[in-house]
């Protein structure tokens, strides 16, 4: 008698089409969010250097960028904003005339159909780069709220579609949807930064966003990388708050949490794919020691199959074009 059973899974590997035809997970080019980083000043195309790939805009320059990734299929971008000037509170962070503000306008005329998410914290503003008020060496909580929920404002009165708190503020989902509804904007969504952990895959963000906290870190509000009841727990609280998706970030060390928090909750779940895993490949690549576009794509389809309804990853662009039969 044979050890072998009667199935043999070869069998629908054998070619392209019987293995495209039983394949469990499929990318779309719907599933991404594009990150863009914007900057004061004019004619700035500035290649971010530590995210090969990916550049700092100036708002002259935006029109033509959110056209090309609208032409791409791409149904959304998330906001990053470079202020002119930082202080203790981040004003620019709720100006009207900022420069998310101003990008927001911008990218809704030049492509009306594209989704705006914009990311909403205080450390891109804050001149000691923390994601809140500070006093005594410790970011302020309940003080914070109020400045985040300007802010969230100030994006919807931009034309904003989505606000992504990304600060780990407790309450901060909570402080936000009560502001946008007593304010008319009962209809913009909240994608909540819920399980965000307080990881080094950031570094090359810290750098093009020039956001590295000028002292400390920021453990005393982002996750512990060891704990996984906790982020359940900060799901539940920020779907509670009122939060329309919940995001996992990390995205590739933390496929075990969008796993179960796809399991355990039924809201849409996005996944940052963040700056030191796009990076960490464009690197080995540059040295000819993986193929890009093949890992990138493993990486992309990893994180979809864990649970992910949503990816943001600085690979939207290049994922669009593999994606669309005939492109190399
Ligand atoms: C906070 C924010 C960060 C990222 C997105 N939003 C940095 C941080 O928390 O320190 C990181 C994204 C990435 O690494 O790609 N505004």
């Amino acid at each position: 008698m044979s050890m072998f059973s009667a199935y043999r899974p070869r069998r629908l590997r054998r070619t392209e089409a019987l293995r495209n035809m039983v394949r469990e997970t499929k990318l779309s080019v719907d599933d991404f969010i594009y990150p863009l980083f914007v900057v004061h000043g004019q004619g700035v195309k500035k290649e971010i250097p530590s995210m090969p790939g990916n550049y700092h805009w100036s708002i002259d320059m935006l029109s033509a960028e959110a056209e090309e990734i609208a032409a791409l299929g791409i149904p959304a971008v998330i906001l990053f904003g470079l202020p002119a000037v930082k202080d203790e509170v981040g004003s620019e962070n709720y100006d009207e005339q900022g420069i998310v503000q101003q990008a927001i306008q911008t990218i809704k005329e030049a492509a009306s159909d594209l989704v705006v998410v914009t990311d909403v914290c205080m450390c891109e503003y804050t001149s000691h780069g923390h994601c809140g008020i500070v006093r005594d060496g410790y970011v302020q909580n309940d003080e914070t709220l109020g400045y985040l929920a300007k802010a969230a404002l100030s994006h919807a009165a931009a034309g904003a579609d989505i606000v992504a708190p990304s600060g780990m503020i407790d309450g901060q989902v909570w402080a936000i949807r009560e502001a946008l509804d007593v304010n008319g904007y009962d209809n913009m969504a909240i994608m909540s930064y819920a399980a965000k952990y307080a990881s080094s895959f950031y570094g090359p963000f810290r750098d093009a966003a020039q956001s590295p906290p000028e002292f400390g870190d920021r453990r005393s509000h982002q996750m512990d990388p060891a704990n996984v009841r906790e982020a359940l727990r900060e799901v539940a609280l920020d779907i509670k708050e009122g939060a329309d998706v919940v995001m996992v970030k990390p995205a590739l060390p933390y496929l075990d949490i969008i796993r179960q928090v796809r399991d355990r909750f039924d809201y849409p779940v996005a996944a940052y794919n963040v700056s030191g895993e796009y990076s960490m490949v464009k690197a080995a690549a540059a040295r000819g020691w993986l193929d890009e576009r093949r890992v990138a794509m493993e990486c992309l389809t990893s994180i979809k199959r864990a649970g992910a309804d949503v990816i943001i990853t600085y690979w939207a662009k290049d994922a669009a074009r593999w994606l669309t039969p005939g492109e190399r």
